[in-house]
C-alpha cells in the first residue's frame, strides 16, 4: 500500500483543512506526532530559537502587564504551542530575576504534539510547569495566553465564491497516488458565516480558519471569565488576498504540500484583520495590530542587546546582532510577522503597541 493512502478515507477525498490536519496531527503519521520540526536541523526556525533576546521581550512584557493590573497575587501564564519549549525556558530564566512575580505565578504549556510535549518536559525538567490539553484547570486568578506561531499551524479552510453559490476546496487521492485539488459545492450556510465578517465580504476566494477560531473561542471564554488577555505572533497580513496562503517547507526550503505527506510543515498566512473582528464581535478590547519590528523595539530589544553585548567579545557581538537583524528587519522577520493583543481588563496596557 502507499503509505501517502493512510492519510485519506476510504472516499479518497476530503476538504482541505482535514487533509493538512492529517499531514500535520494525525497519530503515529502527521508531521508533528512524529518529529521535533524546529531548529537548523528541522525544517524551520522560529523566533525564540533564533534568539533568547525574543523571549525575554516577551518576559519583560509579561511583568509589565502583571504590575499593569496591580500585582495580582495569582496570575496564569498559559504558552499555546510551545515547540521545543524554548520561549518558555528564556522567559523563565528573566522571572526568576523578580521573585514576587514568580512566586504569583502559575505555568501552564498548551501542546497538541505529544512528541514536543516529551521535548518539553526534557527542556524544562525541574521547572514548575502544568501541561494541559483544555483550560479546566485553570480555576482563579488572571490569565495571560501567549502564542508565536500557533495559528499559522492549525489548518484553514478554502473557499471560491461564484455568482453567490459558495464551492470549497478539497483533495483527493487518484489512483495514482497523485494528489489533486478541486472544488465542491457546499451548503450556503458556510457562506452566511462568511460574509459576516467586513474584511472578507468583497473576496471571492477566501481563506476561513475554522478551527483556529474554535481554538480562540474556548480561549476567549476563560479570558471573560477570569480577566485577562491573549497576544499571538504570528506571520500574516491585514488585507486578505485573492489567492491561496498554503505554503510547505521542508529542509528550510519550499516543497510542494502534495509530497511528503506527513515529512514536511504546511502553514497559511494569518489574516489579522479576521481576528481583530472576532475578537471585537466577542467584547474584547483589541489594540492595534503592530509588526513585530515595532513591538520589539518598543519593549526595549534594541537596548537590551546594547546593554548585554558591552561584555562580548567580537563574534559574539556579531552573532547576537546578525540573530536581531532576522527579528527585526523589514525584509525578514520584522514586517511579514505581526502582533495582536485582545484583553478584557479596564485600563488598556499598551506597552510594545504605540
Ligand atoms: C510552528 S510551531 C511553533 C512552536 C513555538 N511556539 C515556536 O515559536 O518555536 C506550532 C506549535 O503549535 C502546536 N500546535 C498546533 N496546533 C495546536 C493545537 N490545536 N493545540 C495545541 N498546540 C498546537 C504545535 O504542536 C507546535 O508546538
Amino acid at each position: 500500500m502507499n503509505p501517502v493512502t493512510k492519510f485519506f478515507p476510504k472516499s479518497n477525498s476530503l476538504p482541505i483543512d482535514k487533509f493538512v490536519y492529517n499531514a500535520l496531527y494525525k497519530k503515529n503519521l502527521g508531521y508533528y506526532a512524529k518529529k521535533n520540526p524546529i531548529g537548523k536541523k528541522g525544517d524551520f526556525i522560529t523566533a525564540p530559537e533564533i534568539s533568547f533576546l525574543f523571549s525575554e521581550m516577551i518576559a519583560v512584557w509579561v511583568i509589565s502587564l502583571w504590575e499593569h493590573l496591580g500585582k495580582p497575587k495569582d496570575f496564569n501564564i498559559v504558552e499555546l504551542g510551545p515547540g521545543t519549549g524554548k520561549m518558555c525556558f528564556n522567559m523563565i530564566r528573566v522571572f526568576k530575576k523578580f521573585p514576587s512575580f514568580l512566586a504569583s505565578c502559575n505555568f501552564f504549556l498548551y501542546e497538541k504534539s505529544p512528541t514536543l510535549k516529551k521535548l518539553q518536559q526534557i527542556n524544562l525538567s525541574g521547572e514548575r510547569i502544568n501541561w494541559i490539553n483544555n483550560f479546566d484547570k485553570i480555576k482563579s486568578g488572571k490569565v495571560i495566553f501567549l502564542g508565536n506561531e500557533f495559528f499559522d499551524a492549525i489548518p484553514i479552510k478554502q473557499f471560491k465564491i461564484i455568482k453567490n453559490k459558495i464551492y470549497e476546496k478539497y483533495v483527493k487521492l487518484g489512483n495514482d497516488y497523485k494528489i489533486k485539488s478541486f472544488y465542491k459545492k457546499i451548503n450556503s450556510n458556510e457562506l452566511k458565516v462568511i460574509k459576516k465578517y467586513n474584511c472578507l465580504k468583497k473576496n471571492k476566494f477566501i481563506e476561513y480558519p475554522k478551527e483556529g477560531l474554535r481554538e480562540l473561542k474556548i480561549i476567549i471564554r476563560k479570558i471573560k471569565q477570569l480577566d485577562g488577555g491573549l497576544v499571538l505572533f504570528d506571520y500574516g497580513f491585514l488585507n486578505p488576498k485573492n489567492n491561496s496562503s498554503l505554503q510547505s517547507l521542508k529542509d528550510h526550503k519550499k516543497n510542494n504540500m502534495f509530497t511528503n505527506v506527513g515529512n514536511a510543515d504546511i502553514t497559511s498566512l494569518v489574516n489579522f484583520s479576521l481576528l481583530k473582528e472576532y475578537f471585537e464581535n466577542n467584547n474584547l478590547k483589541v489594540n492595534d495590530i503592530v509588526t513585530q519590528e515595532f513591538f520589539l523595539k518598543r519593549v526595549g530589544i534594541l537596548k537590551r542587546a546594547e546593554i548585554i553585548s558591552k561584555k562580548m567579545n567580537f563574534r559574539e557581538k556579531s552573532n547576537l546582532y546578525l540573530r536581531l537583524q532576522r527579528l527585526l528587519n523589514p525584509k525578514q522577520m520584522g514586517q511579514l510577522f505581526k502582533v495582536i493583543f485582545a484583553f478584557k481588563f479596564k485600563k488598556n496596557f499598551l506597552l510594545g503597541f504605540n
